[in-house]
Protein backbone atom coordinates (compact mmCIF):
# COMPACT_ATOMS: atom_id res chain seq x y z
CA UNK A 1 0.00 0.00 0.00
CA UNK A 2 1.50 3.50 -1.02
CA UNK A 3 1.39 5.86 2.07
CA UNK A 4 -1.68 7.78 1.22
CA UNK A 5 -3.37 4.29 1.29
CA UNK A 6 -3.17 3.00 -2.83
CA UNK A 7 -2.87 -1.03 -3.35
CA UNK A 8 -2.19 -2.08 -6.67
CA UNK A 9 -4.81 -0.98 -8.40
CA UNK A 10 -7.29 -3.61 -10.35
CA UNK A 11 -7.60 -3.14 -13.86
CA UNK A 12 -10.58 -4.55 -16.13
CA UNK A 13 -10.37 -7.56 -18.32
CA UNK A 14 -10.86 -4.73 -21.24
CA UNK A 15 -8.50 -2.59 -20.03
CA UNK A 16 -5.59 -1.24 -22.65
CA UNK A 17 -4.11 1.77 -21.37
CA UNK A 18 -0.62 2.15 -21.35
CA UNK A 19 -0.94 2.88 -17.75
CA UNK A 20 -2.48 -1.08 -17.08
CA UNK A 21 0.27 -1.97 -19.98
CA UNK A 22 3.51 -0.76 -17.81
CA UNK A 23 2.29 -0.97 -14.21
CA UNK A 24 3.52 -4.03 -12.73
CA UNK A 25 3.57 -4.92 -9.14
CA UNK A 26 7.05 -4.96 -8.75
CA UNK A 27 7.09 -1.20 -10.56
CA UNK A 28 4.26 -0.14 -7.63
CA UNK A 29 6.48 -1.38 -5.08
CA UNK A 30 9.04 0.30 -6.36
CA UNK A 31 7.48 3.66 -6.75
CA UNK A 32 4.80 3.55 -4.15
CA UNK A 33 6.51 5.61 -1.28
CA UNK A 34 7.85 8.16 -3.24
CA UNK A 35 6.41 12.03 -3.41
CA UNK A 36 7.82 15.30 -4.95
CA UNK A 37 8.18 18.48 -2.95
CA UNK A 38 4.83 19.41 -4.18
CA UNK A 39 3.08 16.74 -2.67
CA UNK A 40 2.71 14.89 -5.95
CA UNK A 41 2.41 10.58 -5.23
CA UNK A 42 1.99 7.25 -7.75
CA UNK A 43 -1.81 7.12 -6.31
CA UNK A 44 -1.95 10.64 -7.80
CA UNK A 45 0.32 9.98 -10.89
CA UNK A 46 -2.41 6.94 -12.26
CA UNK A 47 -5.67 8.12 -10.70
CA UNK A 48 -7.10 9.07 -13.27
CA UNK A 49 -6.14 6.22 -15.24
CA UNK A 50 -7.65 3.49 -12.53
CA UNK A 51 -11.07 5.44 -11.98
CA UNK A 52 -10.78 5.88 -16.19
CA UNK A 53 -10.59 2.34 -17.60
CA UNK A 54 -10.94 3.32 -21.16
CA UNK A 55 -8.23 5.46 -20.81
CA UNK A 56 -5.65 5.32 -23.55
CA UNK A 57 -2.88 6.19 -21.47
CA UNK A 58 -3.73 6.93 -18.09
CA UNK A 59 -1.42 8.87 -15.87
CA UNK A 60 -0.06 12.60 -15.28
CA UNK A 61 2.05 14.24 -13.45
CA UNK A 62 2.70 16.98 -10.91
CA UNK A 63 5.57 18.92 -11.22
CA UNK A 64 8.62 18.34 -13.59
CA UNK A 65 9.75 16.38 -10.68
CA UNK A 66 7.38 13.71 -11.32
CA UNK A 67 8.67 12.66 -14.70
CA UNK A 68 11.73 12.12 -12.79
CA UNK A 69 10.92 10.48 -9.08
CA UNK A 70 8.03 8.43 -11.21
CA UNK A 71 10.60 8.33 -14.38
CA UNK A 72 10.31 3.98 -14.28
CA UNK A 73 6.93 4.23 -14.90
CA UNK A 74 6.44 7.20 -17.27
CA UNK A 75 9.75 6.70 -19.28
CA UNK A 76 8.26 3.27 -20.76
CA UNK A 77 4.75 4.95 -21.20
CA UNK A 78 6.74 7.71 -23.24
CA UNK A 79 8.85 5.30 -25.30
CA UNK A 80 5.50 3.56 -26.10
CA UNK A 81 3.19 6.36 -27.45
CA UNK A 82 5.78 8.46 -28.66
CA UNK A 83 8.88 5.80 -29.95
CA UNK A 84 11.05 7.95 -27.96
CA UNK A 85 13.97 6.22 -26.04
CA UNK A 86 15.89 7.30 -22.34
CA UNK A 87 18.65 8.63 -24.29
CA UNK A 88 16.86 10.24 -27.20
CA UNK A 89 16.56 14.27 -26.23
CA UNK A 90 14.11 16.67 -27.67
CA UNK A 91 15.02 19.66 -30.08
CA UNK A 92 12.80 22.50 -30.33
CA UNK A 93 12.53 24.34 -33.54
CA UNK A 94 9.75 26.60 -34.20
CA UNK A 95 10.57 28.58 -37.62
CA UNK A 96 8.34 29.28 -40.29
CA UNK A 97 10.98 29.06 -42.84
CA UNK A 98 11.37 25.88 -42.41
CA UNK A 99 8.05 24.67 -43.35
CA UNK A 100 6.68 24.11 -46.78
CA UNK A 101 3.10 23.71 -46.77
CA UNK A 102 1.41 26.11 -49.15
CA UNK A 103 -2.17 25.94 -48.90
CA UNK A 104 -2.72 22.50 -49.92
CA UNK A 105 -7.09 24.13 -50.84
CA UNK A 106 -6.96 26.54 -52.53
CA UNK A 107 -10.16 26.34 -53.60
CA UNK A 108 -12.02 26.08 -50.16
CA UNK A 109 -13.19 22.30 -51.55
CA UNK A 110 -12.45 20.36 -48.52
CA UNK A 111 -10.50 22.15 -45.70
CA UNK A 112 -13.05 23.95 -43.25
CA UNK A 113 -10.64 25.68 -41.14
CA UNK A 114 -7.16 25.01 -40.03
CA UNK A 115 -5.56 24.83 -35.98
CA UNK A 116 -2.50 24.68 -34.43
CA UNK A 117 -2.14 24.76 -30.82
CA UNK A 118 0.74 24.43 -28.43
CA UNK A 119 0.48 23.45 -24.55
CA UNK A 120 2.62 25.48 -22.39
CA UNK A 121 3.23 25.58 -18.54
CA UNK A 122 5.01 28.39 -16.61
CA UNK A 123 8.58 27.40 -14.80
CA UNK A 124 9.20 26.54 -11.13
CA UNK A 125 5.67 26.32 -9.87
CA UNK A 126 3.87 22.65 -10.24
CA UNK A 127 1.71 21.59 -12.94
CA UNK A 128 -2.02 21.96 -12.60
CA UNK A 129 -2.57 18.29 -10.93
CA UNK A 130 -0.72 19.39 -7.91
CA UNK A 131 -1.16 23.40 -8.42
CA UNK A 132 -2.60 24.91 -5.33
CA UNK A 133 -5.58 27.33 -5.61
CA UNK A 134 -3.10 30.30 -4.87
CA UNK A 135 -0.92 28.99 -7.38
CA UNK A 136 -3.22 28.72 -9.80
CA UNK A 137 -4.77 32.07 -9.73
CA UNK A 138 -1.26 33.37 -9.47
CA UNK A 139 -0.63 31.88 -12.98
CA UNK A 140 -3.74 33.60 -14.01
CA UNK A 141 -3.10 36.77 -12.78
CA UNK A 142 0.59 36.76 -14.64
CA UNK A 143 -0.70 35.26 -17.77
CA UNK A 144 -3.38 37.15 -18.32
CA UNK A 145 -2.16 40.19 -17.85
CA UNK A 146 1.04 39.22 -20.20
CA UNK A 147 -2.15 38.51 -22.70
CA UNK A 148 -3.40 41.70 -22.39
CA UNK A 149 -0.25 43.53 -23.04
CA UNK A 150 -0.18 42.45 -26.68
CA UNK A 151 -0.92 44.65 -29.50
CA UNK A 152 -1.81 44.91 -32.98
CA UNK A 153 -3.29 41.74 -34.63
CA UNK A 154 -2.96 39.72 -31.45
CA UNK A 155 -4.75 42.30 -29.15
CA UNK A 156 -7.80 40.93 -27.56
CA UNK A 157 -9.39 40.42 -24.13
CA UNK A 158 -9.32 37.97 -21.50
CA UNK A 159 -12.74 36.09 -19.99
CA UNK A 160 -12.37 34.77 -16.84
CA UNK A 161 -14.26 31.83 -16.00
CA UNK A 162 -16.00 32.51 -12.63
CA UNK A 163 -18.43 35.13 -13.06
CA UNK A 164 -18.51 34.68 -16.77
CA UNK A 165 -21.37 36.80 -18.23
CA UNK A 166 -24.51 34.77 -19.63
CA UNK A 167 -24.18 36.74 -22.80
CA UNK A 168 -20.58 36.05 -23.30
CA UNK A 169 -20.68 32.22 -22.01
CA UNK A 170 -22.94 31.65 -24.93
CA UNK A 171 -20.85 33.72 -27.53
CA UNK A 172 -17.99 31.58 -26.71
CA UNK A 173 -19.80 28.17 -27.00
CA UNK A 174 -21.26 29.57 -30.33
CA UNK A 175 -17.59 30.17 -31.43
CA UNK A 176 -16.44 26.44 -30.24
CA UNK A 177 -13.93 28.51 -28.19
CA UNK A 178 -15.12 27.64 -24.40
CA UNK A 179 -13.16 24.51 -23.02
CA UNK A 180 -15.76 21.94 -21.44
CA UNK A 181 -16.64 21.37 -17.79
CA UNK A 182 -16.39 18.30 -16.00
CA UNK A 183 -14.14 16.40 -18.37
CA UNK A 184 -13.78 13.28 -15.93
CA UNK A 185 -10.22 12.07 -17.23
CA UNK A 186 -9.17 15.81 -16.48
CA UNK A 187 -11.44 15.31 -12.79
CA UNK A 188 -9.77 12.73 -11.69
CA UNK A 189 -6.05 13.96 -12.30
CA UNK A 190 -6.54 16.76 -10.09
CA UNK A 191 -7.28 19.34 -12.91
CA UNK A 192 -10.57 20.80 -12.19
CA UNK A 193 -9.70 21.32 -8.56
CA UNK A 194 -11.50 24.71 -7.51
CA UNK A 195 -13.48 24.66 -10.96
CA UNK A 196 -14.12 27.61 -12.14
CA UNK A 197 -11.63 29.95 -10.52
CA UNK A 198 -8.60 30.90 -12.16
CA UNK A 199 -9.60 29.60 -15.80
CA UNK A 200 -10.30 31.60 -18.68
CA UNK A 201 -10.16 32.30 -22.04
CA UNK A 202 -8.53 35.20 -24.21
CA UNK A 203 -9.18 36.11 -27.76
CA UNK A 204 -7.82 38.64 -30.53
CA UNK A 205 -10.34 40.31 -32.17
CA UNK A 206 -10.09 38.41 -35.51
CA UNK A 207 -10.89 35.14 -33.46
CA UNK A 208 -7.71 33.81 -35.05
CA UNK A 209 -5.63 33.69 -31.95
CA UNK A 210 -6.99 32.02 -28.83
CA UNK A 211 -5.80 31.30 -25.28
CA UNK A 212 -6.57 28.85 -22.66
CA UNK A 213 -5.57 29.49 -19.04
CA UNK A 214 -5.60 26.52 -16.42
CA UNK A 215 -7.24 23.67 -18.23
CA UNK A 216 -5.09 20.48 -18.50
CA UNK A 217 -2.12 22.81 -18.98
CA UNK A 218 -1.90 26.64 -17.83
CA UNK A 219 -1.46 27.80 -21.18
CA UNK A 220 -3.11 26.05 -25.01
CA UNK A 221 -1.97 28.71 -26.96
CA UNK A 222 -4.38 28.61 -30.03
CA UNK A 223 -3.99 29.47 -33.27
CA UNK A 224 -6.90 28.97 -36.36
CA UNK A 225 -8.68 30.67 -39.39
CA UNK A 226 -10.81 29.20 -42.11
CA UNK A 227 -9.79 26.92 -44.91
CA UNK A 228 -5.89 25.80 -45.37
CA UNK A 229 -3.90 28.29 -45.38
CA UNK A 230 -1.31 26.68 -43.17
CA UNK A 231 1.37 28.88 -42.96
CA UNK A 232 -0.38 31.25 -42.06
CA UNK A 233 -1.33 30.14 -38.68
CA UNK A 234 1.79 28.46 -37.77
CA UNK A 235 3.24 31.87 -38.59
CA UNK A 236 0.72 33.51 -36.17
CA UNK A 237 1.20 30.75 -32.98
CA UNK A 238 5.25 31.88 -33.66
CA UNK A 239 4.87 35.24 -33.11
CA UNK A 240 2.21 34.60 -30.48
CA UNK A 241 4.55 32.65 -28.72
CA UNK A 242 7.68 34.87 -28.80
CA UNK A 243 5.15 37.69 -27.72
CA UNK A 244 3.77 35.78 -24.90
CA UNK A 245 7.59 34.85 -23.65
CA UNK A 246 8.52 38.14 -23.66
CA UNK A 247 7.03 37.66 -19.91
CA UNK A 248 6.30 34.24 -19.10
CA UNK A 249 9.30 31.65 -18.45
CA UNK A 250 7.75 28.36 -19.59
CA UNK A 251 8.95 25.02 -18.05
CA UNK A 252 11.32 23.12 -20.66
CA UNK A 253 13.03 20.14 -19.72
CA UNK A 254 16.73 19.48 -22.25
CA UNK A 255 15.33 15.87 -22.37
CA UNK A 256 11.65 15.68 -23.13
CA UNK A 257 11.07 19.30 -24.04
CA UNK A 258 7.89 21.43 -22.91
CA UNK A 259 6.68 19.83 -20.20
CA UNK A 260 2.93 19.08 -20.20
CA UNK A 261 0.67 17.59 -17.42
CA UNK A 262 -0.31 14.74 -19.85
CA UNK A 263 2.71 12.81 -21.47
CA UNK A 264 1.10 12.48 -24.86
CA UNK A 265 2.06 16.11 -25.04
CA UNK A 266 5.29 16.24 -23.83
CA UNK A 267 7.87 17.66 -26.58
CA UNK A 268 6.44 20.02 -29.04
CA UNK A 269 3.30 19.95 -26.78
CA UNK A 270 1.73 20.72 -30.51
CA UNK A 271 -1.26 19.55 -32.24
CA UNK A 272 -1.79 20.74 -35.79
CA UNK A 273 -5.04 19.72 -37.46
CA UNK A 274 -7.61 20.92 -40.11
CA UNK A 275 -11.34 20.36 -40.35
CA UNK A 276 -11.54 18.39 -43.57
CA UNK A 277 -14.82 17.54 -45.74
CA UNK A 278 -13.66 13.62 -47.58
CA UNK A 279 -17.36 12.78 -48.38
CA UNK A 280 -15.48 10.06 -50.80
CA UNK A 281 -12.89 8.43 -48.59
CA UNK A 282 -15.10 8.25 -45.49
CA UNK A 283 -16.88 6.03 -47.19
CA UNK A 284 -13.40 3.88 -47.68
CA UNK A 285 -11.85 4.12 -44.00
CA UNK A 286 -9.37 1.10 -44.93
CA UNK A 287 -7.69 3.94 -47.19
CA UNK A 288 -8.10 6.65 -45.88
CA UNK A 289 -6.35 4.96 -42.61
CA UNK A 290 -3.67 4.06 -44.79
CA UNK A 291 -2.79 7.64 -45.61
CA UNK A 292 -3.02 8.76 -42.17
CA UNK A 293 -0.78 6.02 -41.24
CA UNK A 294 1.78 6.74 -43.42
CA UNK A 295 1.76 10.24 -42.93
CA UNK A 296 1.78 10.15 -38.82
CA UNK A 297 -1.74 11.63 -38.56
CA UNK A 298 -4.61 10.50 -36.12
CA UNK A 299 -8.34 10.77 -36.96
CA UNK A 300 -11.01 12.45 -34.73
CA UNK A 301 -14.67 13.29 -34.58
CA UNK A 302 -14.61 17.15 -34.99
CA UNK A 303 -16.54 17.62 -31.59
CA UNK A 304 -13.33 17.26 -30.09
CA UNK A 305 -11.14 14.23 -27.98
CA UNK A 306 -12.88 11.27 -27.25
CA UNK A 307 -15.66 12.09 -30.29
CA UNK A 308 -16.73 10.40 -32.88
CA UNK A 309 -17.60 11.24 -36.31
CA UNK A 310 -21.12 11.30 -37.47
CA UNK A 311 -20.70 13.34 -40.47
CA UNK A 312 -18.47 13.53 -43.60
CA UNK A 313 -15.85 16.14 -41.75
CA UNK A 314 -12.85 14.61 -39.97
CA UNK A 315 -10.50 16.25 -37.86
CA UNK A 316 -6.80 15.76 -38.92
CA UNK A 317 -4.33 15.58 -36.98
CA UNK A 318 -0.75 15.21 -36.39
CA UNK A 319 0.64 12.06 -33.99
CA UNK A 320 4.07 12.61 -33.32
CA UNK A 321 5.22 15.67 -31.11
CA UNK A 322 8.02 14.53 -28.80
CA UNK A 323 11.49 14.01 -30.32
CA UNK A 324 10.44 15.67 -33.74
CA UNK A 325 10.39 19.48 -34.16
CA UNK A 326 7.11 21.99 -34.51
CA UNK A 327 8.65 22.07 -37.79
CA UNK A 328 7.98 17.81 -38.12
CA UNK A 329 4.64 18.36 -36.68
CA UNK A 330 3.11 20.73 -39.37
CA UNK A 331 5.34 19.26 -42.07
CA UNK A 332 3.30 15.92 -41.24
CA UNK A 333 -0.03 17.25 -41.08
CA UNK A 334 0.68 19.36 -44.43
CA UNK A 335 2.02 16.27 -46.16
CA UNK A 336 -1.31 13.93 -44.82
CA UNK A 337 -3.52 16.44 -45.61
CA UNK A 338 -2.52 17.03 -49.61
CA UNK A 339 -2.35 13.46 -49.65
CA UNK A 340 -5.69 12.90 -48.51
CA UNK A 341 -7.40 15.75 -50.96
CA UNK A 342 -5.50 13.96 -53.80
CA UNK A 343 -7.19 10.85 -53.20
CA UNK A 344 -10.21 11.97 -52.62
CA UNK A 345 -9.92 13.68 -55.96
CA UNK A 346 -8.97 10.39 -57.51
CA UNK A 347 -12.16 8.88 -56.27
N1 LIG B 1 -5.85 10.67 -19.97
C1 LIG B 1 -6.60 10.46 -21.14
C2 LIG B 1 -6.37 9.04 -21.59
O1 LIG B 1 -5.47 8.42 -21.09
C3 LIG B 1 -6.25 11.43 -22.24
C4 LIG B 1 -4.91 11.25 -22.87
C5 LIG B 1 -4.54 12.17 -24.01
N2 LIG B 1 -5.30 13.36 -24.10
C6 LIG B 1 -5.09 14.48 -23.45
N3 LIG B 1 -5.95 15.43 -23.58
N4 LIG B 1 -4.02 14.66 -22.74
O2 LIG B 1 -7.10 8.53 -22.42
Amino acid sequence: MTSDGLSFPIFNQSCSSLLCRHLTVQLFEQLKDRVTENGFTLAKVINSGVVNQDSGVGVYAGDAASYDLFSPLFDPIIADYHGFSKTDKHRSDLSLEKLSAPDPDPDGNFILSTRIRVGRNVANIPLGPALTKEQRNSVEAQVSRALQNLTGKLAGTYYPLSGMEETVRRQLIADHFLFKAGDRFLDAAGLNRDWPEGRGIFHNRDKTFLVWVNEEDQLRIISMQQGGDIEAVFSRLINAVKEIEKSVTFMFDPRLGYLTSCPTNLGTAMRASVHIRLPKLGNDMETFKKITDAAHLQIRGIDGEHSETKSDIFDISNKRRLGVTEVDCVQDMYNGVAALIKREKEL
